[in-house]
């Protein structure tokens, strides 16, 4: 019996129908363009959220996780709708909310991607409800639609203006690849991402800065890029090109410039970035990681003096490329860094943050893993 079986059992009484797991995402590059329908190259990490869930023959939902020491919240499916007011189980109820469901379940929570950390725990969490759900209710969704209700849970119930790649790669990676995703109608092509064999490893640090997607922040670049869309009447900023854009400078503001501009060069990044990883090119890889770091510090303005820090600090220990990932503003950064330079790395990064007097960063390194899976059946 799994741990989280014999929590489900201790808490409901009985053992559940269905387990599912969905992971955390570490996104290579791509930064901040899914919501402009721009490819981006996430891989999902290790670390992953389970949910087990059992259907009842009324219509309550009681859910609980064992992160919140298994305290039970009820509620009635009738009232789940946008507004209804909660803490972290708005997220699984988002999801029943999108998925249409219509019977009452139990559902327990074992939540292993670390929080705030920009490793897209939300993602995990709403992936694994909406994986579990799929299966046991037998709904059919593929994963394209699943990822869409996944976002519309986090955009129309949670409040929170996120785009689609999270959700996407959290469901449809695969072991041992990036994930390159065309964020304009989620076709994917797996492409394979392997450091090891290279004498390589990507380090993953969570600078435990501030993190918040509901800040403005987000929904302020977003908007940005929307009006630059609607003044040069195009459908997205993928349609845009650098020459097209120099030429239109006098119909936008220079912040909304600064923010198209991140997000053409960002496209092309990623397109290079997938022949690097194809010709096992690490040093071009490197060159690119750190161009999207100062497009995203300068020109988008997301990055924060930890993220800088912890980038620059990898970089002067030896890294070939490193920037920060996420949606910005704290969380997490990757350096691309020789395997056996790893903890010459972090002593850098940790020399760097006490002296700056910022909180002790955390480490991590992960291969590329799984997308969401149906772990146990009852
Ligand atoms: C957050 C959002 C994603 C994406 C990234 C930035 O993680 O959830 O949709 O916009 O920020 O690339």
């Amino acid at each position: 019996m799994s741990h989280i079986d014999k929590k489900f059992v201790e808490t409901f009484g009985q053992s559940p129908d269905i387990i599912a797991a969905a992971p955390g995402r570490v996104n290579l590059i791509g930064e901040h363009i899914d919501y402009s329908d721009g490819f981006v190259l996430p891989f999902a990490i290790n670390d992953r959220t389970y949910a087990a869930v059992r259907v009842r023959d009324d219509r309550k939902i009681r859910i609980a996780s064992i992160q919140r020491k298994n305290r039970i919240v009820e509620v009635n499916l009738d009232v789940v709708k946008p507004g209804l007011k909660g803490e972290w189980e708005r997220y699984p109820l988002g999801v029943m909310w999108a998925m249409g469901l219509e019977k009452g379940i139990d559902i327990m929570i074992d939540g292993h991607v670390p929080l705030g950390a920009g490793l897209s725990s939300s993602a995990a969490l709403e992936c694994s409800v909406a994986t579990a759900l799929n299966h046991l209710f037998s709904f059919g969704y593929s994963l394209e639609e699943l990822a869409r209700l996944t976002q519309k849970a986090e955009n129309e119930y949670v409040g929170v203006p996120c785009g689609i790649m999270d959700q996407s790669v959290s469901l449809m990676a695969q072991t041992g690849s990036a994930l390159l995703l065309d964020c304009r109608d989620l076709t994917t092509q797996n492409i394979a991402f392997d450091v090891a064999s290279s004498g390589l490893e990507l380090l993953i640090i969570d600078t435990q800065a501030h993190h918040s997607l509901t800040d403005g922040g987000y929904a302020e670049r977003r908007a940005a890029c929307e009006s630059v869309v609607k003044k040069l009447e195009i459908k997205s900023l993928r349609e845009l090109d650098l020459i097209t854009l120099e030429a239109s400078r006098s119909k936008i503001s220079d912040t909304e410039f600064k923010r198209a501009r991140h997000a053409v060069t960002e496209m092309k990044r990623v397109m290079e970035a997938v022949l690097a990883l194809e010709t096992k090119n690490f040093v071009a890889l490197g060159i690119l990681l750190n161009q999207s770091h100062a497009s995203l510090r300068d020109d988008y303005n997301v990055s924060c003096p930890e993220l800088n820090a912890a980038v620059e600090a990898s970089l002067s220990a030896g890294a070939l490329g490193a920037r920060m990932v996420g949606g910005g503003f704290g969380g997490s950064a990757i350096a691309l860094i020789k395997a056996a330079q790893v903890r010459e790395t972090i002593a850098a990064v940790e020399k760097v943050f006490v002296e700056n007097k910022f909180k002790a960063p955390r480490f991590f390194t992960s291969l590329p893993s799984q997308g969401a899976e149906i772990i146990q059946r009852g």
